[in-house]
């Protein structure tokens, strides 16, 4: 076993501008890294500019990260924090934002860099130092080395490095009261998806899974509840808080094991059909349970009696949350997306083995 998670996580009402003296460790200049409103709607922004003000850190603010961020946008985000001499990068948001500043502290350190040696991870200098502030219940991004990118040809990247973990990472679960019914269970069921997929990743370890199981037990039963109100309704504070620990739950699992072939799966039907990365991953969630109970039996069997739960009750949230889109994919277009999948290390990362043609079979069902 191994773990190794560097990160100070702190969590809870009024976190923020309770631990503002902490921001002053990593300098006194500061480039603040947001997607559109939603800093601002949940809270968050007007408590980190107070944090800041209180330690007379300046600070810059970039809010040009969109949804599944581009490294354009990030090299955009890196040049400003070096030309404002930012001394750290502290992101604001769901995963885009949060991956993206990652990202930003490391072409912040290394101007000029292309994306071929941001990819290669021979950085000539260390990132900048990152604080997360989280607003969102899914990604788990605030305690993972990991970024995920949408690249110059329009491809999602992960990079995985250590040197991107954030130093600081702080949540309230107040942010995330303003976010909606359906990106509250996209987001949901993305923290569900880490569990579950973490557990039957190849690299899984009995420490991993401790982290899978307690997430599944955590986040099953609140998903299933905002699953089942009113369309129009909105979840309530403790819903969210333990939705909240369920995405840390999920990134601590994932940290050392990475995603199987539902996430990589479902990159393909962000890309390309712009689906939520949550209710992407989790269209894909059947067949892997499908898969695991084929070629790991055993496994299957250990994980649902220490999850408390079958199949078919993980099978029907799923169907529960993912709305159905109507989307059906040619046979043309199945063949021309198949060769990324071969040698596709998250997929073979999957206990057992998945073919390309079973993610053929899983591509001809439609969505
Ligand atoms: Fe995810």
């Amino acid at each position: 076993m191994q773990f190794y998670m560097p990160t100070e996580l702190i969590t809870g009402e009024g976190c923020v501008t309770g631990n503002a003296q902490k921001l002053a460790r990593y300098g006194k200049r500061c480039l603040i890294v947001t997607g559109g409103s939603a800093a601002a709607r949940s809270g968050a922004l007007q408590d980190v500019e107070e944090a800041l003000r209180s330690q007379e850190i300046s600070f810059t603010h970039y809010a040009g990260i969109e949804q599944n961020p581009t490294l354009a946008s990030c090299e955009e985000g890196g040049r400003l924090a070096y030309e404002a001499g930012a001394d750290f990068v502290l992101g604001i948001g769901g995963g885009s934002p949060l991956d993206a500043a990652k990202a930003i502290s490391v072409f912040a350190a290394n101007p000029g860099m292309t994306e071929q040696v941001f990819y290669s991870a021979e950085w000539d200098h260390a990132p900048l130092p990152i604080v997360l502030i989280g607003t969102t219940a899914g990604t788990g991004s605030e305690v993972t080395s990991v970024s995920v990118l949408t690249d110059s040809k329009g491809k999602k990247h992960s990079i995985h490095d250590r040197r991107i973990y954030a130093a600081l990472a702080m949540s309230d679960a107040r942010y995330t009261m303003t976010l909606p019914r359906a990106a509250t269970l996209s987001t949901g069921i993305d923290a569900l998806c880490h569990c579950i997929e973490s557990y039957f990743s190849r690299k899984a370890d009995p420490f991993s899974r401790l982290f899978s199981v307690r997430g599944i037990r955590l986040g099953l039963p609140v998903l299933q509840q905002v699953a089942d109100a009113s369309p129009d309704s909105m979840p309530t504070l403790q819903q969210r808080e333990t939705l909240y620990q369920v995405s840390i739950f999920g990134g601590m699992a994932i940290n050392p094991t990475g995603t199987v072939f539902p996430h990589n799966v479902g990159y393909y039907l962000t890309e390309r059909y712009r689906i939520p990365h949550g209710f992407a991953c989790a269209t894909f969630l059947p067949e892997l349970l499908t898969h695991v109970k084929e070629q790991a039996p055993a496994l299957c069997g250990a994980f649902y009696e220490a999850c408390g739960t079958s199949e078919e009750e993980l099978v029907n949230l799923a169907k529960k949350v993912v709305p159905v889109q109507g989307i059906r994919l040619s046979e043309d277009e199945i063949r021309t997306a198949l060769p990324r999948w071969e040698n596709n290390g998250t997929v073979r990362n999957t206990v057992g083995t998945v073919t390309t043609e079973q993610i053929a079979e899983m591509l001809r069902k439609g969505f």
